[in-house]
């Protein structure tokens, strides 16, 4: 995805370590469209159409939607007719001036449902990351000005929120068109100690993926953008969320007073939050029937009073004491030939990414286990020596090409997830490595274990004991391959829809 460009490629027939896109879909902004931006006083470079979702939904169709110069746009791209469905969620800002921030779903009909405008209990200058389906519910993962931190100056803190995917809105009284189960609670990202140190600002989120057979989500959290550099990596289980959910609200009685617990023995019936049909809900056919009280107490105290406590209540990895943060990150939940270990690779905006072995699936790891750090922004390649473009914007792990993507914004790198060959003269290393993807052939070589392989392979993640093997001498060979990305192709034509 690119400014005014899509483009479509083959991971499995790269040519010679490139990455060669097949199509290419042009979609600039109108002329009027542009005019406009620019009257309303853009610059010209903002006034593009830079694509910001790209949702696959089957074979033939992806769902684009671009800020077509500040006047964003949605199209479905097909290449051959196919049946729409399912619902659109988005989480964006609605207006030119980036005020009026949202969650939003059109329903089809011309009808929609949104978070309350200008609400700043809802949302305060959000900065939303991912959105999941999940159960009976749509979870939104964000960042914005946290309204209970009393202290002046604006601190960020992250949040999950929660919709039910059967919500249609409140009466006619209350919350017409509004959310009716909008809730949300603050991530806890955080080193206990003698005083809590917080990684408040969440950078990327992966989707709800299995870690140990938990659905859980895996976060890189930076801490606040005014203060020193510092950033870990958190994993929240799914039940932990839905038991904040299920917990108590916070409330503050008067504008200035501190936010307190609401007592849970006060709270109108059925439950605030609650989906129709379902749970305490249950006797109500649709969320228009909630009583007055129920929709009045959402519409004031969207906000959980339980922070959502990370998986061991503590980081799997943190760095600091560096001068760059953390920002992007991606999982392999099934690593190694037994899929039991956990890899996390997390980028940087040095241009580094770290390949981190999580400690929650090895039995004897206290902390996690940096495997490697690899420098993978290449200047040359992507076309770019401003410390800028050094940043990690996004990383997504192929596992049957044993890739892993890295993109810039001016370029997408590709790196294997493991480089065994490097530890291929020396026995000692390969099993120092403790890298899950690699293991040493009793003929002499440290190698990447094939998919399906159990044996024939030594190697252990879990100690990495080399008491009994010899020192060895001479230089690692060390190899990273990266690929320029998408020289110029003829525009190929699609058929699109626009929709609102
Ligand atoms: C993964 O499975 C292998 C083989 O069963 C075992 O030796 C290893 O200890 C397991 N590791 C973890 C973390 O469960």
């Amino acid at each position: 995805v690119h400014r005014d460009q899509v483009y479509l490629v083959s991971l499995r027939e790269s040519y010679r370590n490139e990455i060669i896109p097949y199509r290419k879909l042009t979609w600039r902004s109108g002329q009027t469209d542009r005019d406009m931006c620019a009257v309303k006083g853009k610059r010209r470079e903002e006034c593009h159409n830079f694509i910001k979702v790209l949702v696959p939904r089957n074979d033939d169709l992806v769902f684009i939607c671009g800020t077509n110069g500040f006047n964003p746009m949605c199209r479905y791209y097909r290449v051959s007719i196919h049946c729409l469905e399912g619902k659109l969620y988005s989480a964006t800002v609605a207006d030119f001036q980036a005020s009026d921030s949202v969650i939003y779903r059109s329903m089809g009909d011309g009808s929609a449902l949104r978070t309350i405008k200008y609400d700043s209990k809802w949302l305060k200058e959000p900065h939303f990351l991912h959105a999941a389906e999940y159960g009976n519910y749509v979870y939104f993962f964000y960042r914005e000005i946290a309204v209970e931190h009393s202290n002046l100056g604006k601190v960020v803190y992250s949040r999950v929120a929660r919709i039910c995917k059967n919500d249609v809105g409140g009466s006619q009284r209350v919350l017409e068109k509004h959310w009716t189960s909008f809730v949300k609670a603050r991530l806890n990202c955080s080193v206990p100690g003698e005083s809590f140190f917080y990684f408040d600002v969440l950078q990327s989120i992966t989707d709800i993926i299995n870690i140990n057979g938990v659905p859980s989500v895996v976060g890189v959290f930076t801490t606040q953008m005014n203060s020193i550099p510092g950033s870990a990596v958190c994993a929240f289980s799914m039940a932990d969320i839905e038991k904040v959910f299920w917990g108590r609200f916070k409330e503050q009685k008067t504008p200035d007073s501190v936010w307190t617990p609401y007592p849970e023995e006060k709270l109108p019936k059925p439950r605030p939050g609650c989906c129709a049909g379902h749970g305490p809900a249950a006797s109500f056919k649709s969320s228009i029937e909630f009583p007055d009280d129920t929709l009045q107490f959402i519409k004031s105290h969207p906000l959980m009073d339980t922070a959502v406590p990370s998986i061991g209540d503590e980081p799997w990895f943190t760095k600091t004491r560096v001068r760059y943060r953390l920002t992007a990150l991606a999982v392999d939940n099934e690593a190694g030939p037994h899929k039991n270990y956990t890899v996390v690779f997390i980028g940087a905006e040095s241009g580094v990414v770290l390949k981190v072995l999580a400690k929650t699936t090895s039995v004897s790891l206290n902390d996690s286990l940096l495997l490697e750090e690899i420098d993978v922004f290449n200047r040359a390649k992507c076309l770019s020596n401003r410390e800028d473009d050094k940043r990690v914007l996004s990383l997504h792990v192929d596992k049957d090409a044993h890739s892993l993507y890295v993109a810039f914004s001016s370029c997408v790198i590709r790196i294997p997830l493991s480089r065994c060959e490097r530890h291929s003269s020396c026995h000692k290393s390969c099993i120092a490595s403790r890298d899950p993807y690699c293991g040493w052939k009793p003929h002499g070589a440290c190698e990447r274990i094939p998919p399906g392989v159990l044996t024939g392979y030594e190697q252990d993640v879990e100690f990495g004991n080399t008491a009994h093997l010899g020192d060895c001498h001479g230089t690692d060979l060390i190899s990273i391959i990266s690929n320029p990305v998408f020289p110029p192709l003829p525009p190929f034509i699609f058929s699109y829809q626009n929709t609102s």
